[in-house]
């Protein structure tokens, strides 16, 4: 934030613009073939049909010069590139974590993880799931357990740490089934799936105690944790006067590893990484890594992606960026919610999720109003979001039947440094418009389900009123 005569001056991003990508508008007309010809699904519309791409902040982020020249520094060595010796170096320093391995991106090094700590009959606790890391859970023979707290299902509920563990949760399942079937608790940073939502230091203290008592490890799910270090360093007391970094670094030695997709936080295209401080998982990882990923010096990524990503830690730390990064995300949501729009509150820090059941009264859960509401999106104004409802959520493999869970979202996903304050204008008030039209806007009916993962897939026609 620089220092000016204003009493509180407002965030602005760290950045110039050095060089554009140039954007293809399109008709109404073309838009509404485009959301019949991709089922309905905003995952399969071609991105040059897409004017504000709000589908997700992963890989999507704008790239600094530093990180551009970096890439020249790639070494392509098949074995032992520098890169990787760098990008160790960046995560030992600010993460903490002793041993390193790169994988090609976040699900990559869950899949490592899940195979090597879960036995079949196992169950994972975790603060709400998310998509990818529940599947490798469940296919390595565990099952999820959901132990955030309960405010974090309720859209409208203000409480600063929405993505904070329940103790008493989590120590119902231990009771239940005994600590020597609960191998680790997944703990997510800023919780994509609640609205991205942070957990507090103080919770993670307690649940460090709870797991020390019980031999049950802490595995974070680092993908946006420099995001919530941020949080708490504004909402935590006895944390405004520490740096980012050091807020990281706390959480870390809190933690016994972590696995993170790196196309959120870091500011990078591609990559993700496993660390940790065992060296015997260490070494089964690597072992591993050579089957799914490469060799463990370069785990599925180029040279220059991993030095991208070395940089790119350094600059998320920058607190000027991260206040310009979640500034932009909390102007997109104050005017949506000016205008009246429910919106998951507290502001999380990589999107505005907008509540698609209060949105869409009159549909039903399995009509899906959140896929609904995202094409009609799409429709008005060529901006695309992302459903986080009951089509992410998936089956329920004992019954067969749709999860429905509680949280019926669409996800305005904000691109780190990629788009400007007009840009959040547009977005506004096309929703807006929306909303004063939203009688209007029909169920669907899903008419194609791939077994997995089925929102990136799914295809869909509207139920006719
Ligand atoms: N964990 C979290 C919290 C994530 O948000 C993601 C990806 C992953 C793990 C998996 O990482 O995509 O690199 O394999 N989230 C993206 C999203 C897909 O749009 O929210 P990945």
């Amino acid at each position: 934030m620089p220092e000016t005569s204003a009493a509180k001056p407002s965030w602005a991003e760290p950045f110039k613009i050095k060089m554009v990508e140039l954007l293809r508008m399109t008709t109404r007309e073309e838009r509404e073939r485009v959301i019949v010809a991709a089922g309905y699904n905003t995952f399969l519309i071609r991105s040059r049909d897409v004017y504000i791409d709000l589908l997700t902040d992963s890989g999507t982020a704008a790239m600094s010069d530093r990180q551009w020249a970096g890439l020249m520094l790639g070494d392509e060595a098949y074995a032992g590139s520098e890169n990787y010796y760098h990008l160790e170096a960046a995560v030992q320093k600010h993460y903490g974590y002793k041993f390193l391995l790169p994988t090609h991106q976040g699900r990559g090094a869950e899949n490592i993880l899940s195979q090597l700590l879960i036995k079949p009959g196992d169950y994972v606790p975790g603060n709400m799931y998310f998509t990818t890391t529940r599947l490798h859970q469940e296919r390595a023979g565990g099952a999820f357990v959901d132990v955030i707290v309960d405010e974090a299902h309720d859209p409208a509920s203000e409480h600063p740490f929405k993505g904070n563990v329940d103790i008493a949760k989590l120590d119902r399942l231990v009771q239940e089934v005994g600590a020597a079937r609960v191998p680790y608790i997944s703990l997510e940073g800023n919780v994509n799936m609640a609205g991205g939502q942070p957990f507090s230091m103080a919770n993670l203290k307690e649940l460090h105690a709870y797991c020390r008592r019980h031999g049950v490890l802490i595995m974070l799910d680092a993908t946006r944790i420099i995001e919530n270090a941020f949080f708490i360093k504004e909402r935590e007391p006895g944390y405004g006067a520490k740096s980012v970094g050091q807020i990281l670094r706390e959480i870390c030695d809190l933690t016994d590893g972590a696995t993170i997709s790196a196309k959120k936080d870091l500011l990078v295209n591609i990559g993700g990484f496993l660390a940790c401080n065992d060296e015997d998982l260490f070494k089964r990882a690597q072992n591993l890594a050579v089957v799914y990923e490469g060799l463990h010096t370069y785990g599925g990524l180029a040279g220059r992606d991993m030095e991208a990503m070395a940089l790119g830690i350094e600059e998320a730390l920058m607190e000027e960026h991260q206040a310009a990064r979640i500034g932009q995300v909390r102007y997109l949501g104050a005017k949506l919610e000016a205008a009246g729009v429910p919106i998951v509150k507290p502001i999380g820090s990589h999107g505005v999720f907008i509540d698609a059941a209060a949105f869409l009264p009159h549909l039903d859960r399995d009509d899906y109003p959140a896929q609904a509401l995202a094409a009609a999106i799409y429709v008005d104004s060529g901006v695309r979001a992302m459903e986080r409802g009951n089509v992410s959520a998936g089956r329920d493999p004992q019954t067969g039947r749709n999860r429905r869970p509680e949280l019926e979202l669409v996800r305005l996903t904000i691109p780190r440094r990629v788009y400007t304050q007009a840009h959040m204008d547009v977005v506004a008030e096309s929703i807006a418009g929306l909303f004063a039209r939203r009688d209007n806007i029909p169920g669907l009916r899903m008419v194609y389900e791939p077994e997995y993962l089925r929102f990136f897939q799914a295809r869909f026609e509207p139920i006719s009123p």
